[in-house]
């Protein structure tokens, strides 16, 4: 495919050609024996008390002008509700590794208040603490994930959490109860620190091994319920991070995590909402590598667990850009565009590759930070493209993969640094088959270019068009904003037909569409 930078930026945005080219691709699906069911958890989402991601995102207080159930906004819980979300993982983060529990429980004008030296050294109150973590898990039906403090905490404290949360007698059982919760909650998913290698701690791998293997110890099951322990994970290629926790504490371990964020340059994010083709490109050709960094990941865990017995959890990835003018630095206050769509569907698609290693993803985060579903402003609240993917992708939550050959043209992306030199295919897709619905998600990356795609069905075993959506903007940046809350969004979508035993799909440019097929 032909890069025709012609297109771009009319006040920094980029237009979509009138005259675009029309481009075949083949998607064969591959027959294989092995099957692996891609988790629901991989649709896992994070909340850190950062920002306005808990308080104003999710949670305003009972006292509140803005309708809301118990303190929980009520337009954040219906949006929330349509994504079936799995796991929720909190409080942090680089939060959780300086979070002391026993502040955010009891009386609320009697809990200790913090100074939030990660995030804007904004002052904590402590109002939303495990009480209003749990209950909100329990009302929407996820399973919790807790980030216990390795970094400035104690394993008494953690152990101490663990027994207030889920056992039915005892010393912590009883302070529950005189707080109001007679009944323990479940908590299956344990995380043991947060970034031990940063802030988290700054431990060497070797370190962290030895207070990871102490602080599990200690993780004890209550009354019937199970931890499923999680190890503070690498970030990126640091591969060595991975191989050291495999080989010191894999059998201590059910899950070892992961970060990846799309970030090209630490010093200058770039705006989430004015960027060039170029930037564009160079996006989804870093949101495109968490393939290679997960196989990379994936083959040193083989190395000591070829069973695959421990399961890599990726609990933070997504975009982040430069936070919108006049917001807080500390608060990671972001726009999110139709590029943002665009790096959640290639990303979940990758995710979907490694479903027999890759149990749980949780994407950073869950409202007014960073890659978010949901902004909000007083009263107002507006869902992200990013949400509207999720939304397209819940069918397949649970879905047994179905590995697809793509015979796609490349973007070649040009730069002068190195490390940014990667080829973004024009289409990429994904497919899942769950009780005898399949559901194939295909993105045309080309910001000019239209894709007829070709799918033949017969090892398929499917032969109608149940239903279609579309995700795409007028423009790559466009962004629904509290002004025009609907400038993206799903539509149905028609350009999809069955003939003689192929789907045909015509998409326009920069565009997502899922297909349900029986
Ligand atoms: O998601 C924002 C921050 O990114 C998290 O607190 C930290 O774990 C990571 O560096």
């Amino acid at each position: 495919m032909k890069t025709s930078y012609l297109s771009l930026i009319c006040g920094l945005s980029i237009i979509f050609p009138i005259n675009a080219k029309t481009i075949d691709v083949d998607i064969t699906p591959v027959v294989s024996q092995e099957k692996s069911v891609v988790a629901p958890e991989i649709y896992g989402q994070f909340a850190e008390h950062l920002g306005r991601c808990i308080y104003g995102g999710i949670w305003v207080d009972e006292d509140s002008d803005i309708p809301n159930t118990n303190g929980y906004r009520n337009d954040v819980i219906e949006a929330f509700k349509a994504l079936e979300i799995p796991v929720l993982r909190w409080p942090g983060g680089c939060f959780a590794d300086e979070y002391h529990w026993k502040d955010g429980i009891g009386p609320k004008n009697q809990r200790p208040t913090m100074v939030n030296s990660n995030w804007g050294g904004t002052v904590e109150d402590n109002s939303f603490g495990t009480h209003e973590f749990f209950n909100f898990c329990e009302l929407l039906g996820i399973e919790p994930y807790l980030s216990v403090n390795v970094g400035s905490g104690t394993v008494k404290e953690m152990m101490e959490w663990i027994e207030y949360i889920t056992a039915k007698d005892g010393p912590q059982a009883k302070l529950r109860k005189e707080n109001g919760r007679e009944e323990p909650w479940k908590l299956k998913y344990i995380g043991i620190g947060n970034e031990s290698w940063g802030c988290g701690g700054n431990f060497t791998p070797e370190e962290y091994s030895n207070v990871y293997r102490r602080y599990q110890t200690f993780a004890h099951d209550f009354d019937g319920n199970k931890l499923y322990k999680i190890a503070s994970g690498a970030s990126d290629y640091d591969y060595n991070w991975t191989d050291v926790l495999m080989k010191n504490a894999k059998n201590q371990m059910k899950g070892l995590s992961l970060h990846y964020y799309t970030v090209w340059n630490w010093n200058d994010k770039g705006a989430a909402t004015d960027f060039t083709p170029e930037l564009y490109y160079y996006t989804l050709g870093k949101a495109l590598e968490i393939d290679s960094v997960i196989n990379r990941h994936a083959e040193v865990m083989d190395k000591h667990d070829p069973n695959k017995r421990v399961a890599m959890i990726l609990d933070e990835w997504g975009t982040w850009w430069n936070v919108e003018p006049g917001t807080n630095p500390g608060h990671l206050y972001q726009q999110n565009t139709m590029r943002d769509a665009m790096v959640a569907a290639l990303t979940l698609n990758a995710f979907h590759k490694y479903s027999d290693r890759l149990k749980m993803a949780n994407i950073a985060q869950i409202a007014n930070v960073l890659q978010s579903m949901v902004l909000t402003q007083g009263d107002k609240m507006v869902v992200t493209p990013t949400y509207y993917v999720f939304k397209m992708y819940v069918p397949h939550q649970g879905g047994t993969f179905i590995p697809l050959e793509i015979n796609t043209p490349y973007t070649p992306v040009k730069s002068e640094r190195k490390d940014f030199e990667r080829k973004v295919p024009m289409v990429n897709a994904t497919a899942t088959e769950k009780d005898g619905t399949v559901t194939l998600s295909v993105v045309n990356t080309s910001l000019d270019d239209k894709a007829k795609v070709s799918v033949p069905l017969e090892s398929l075993k499917v032969g109608k068009i149940e239903s279609g959506e579309i995700l795409k903007g007028e423009k790559i940046s466009d962004y629904n904003d509290f002004d025009s809350p609907e400038k993206v969004k799903t539509e149905i979508f028609k350009d999809a037909k069955i003939k003689n035993g192929h789907l045909e799909i015509e998409m326009p440019a920069a565009s997502i569409v899922t297909l349900k097929l029986v």
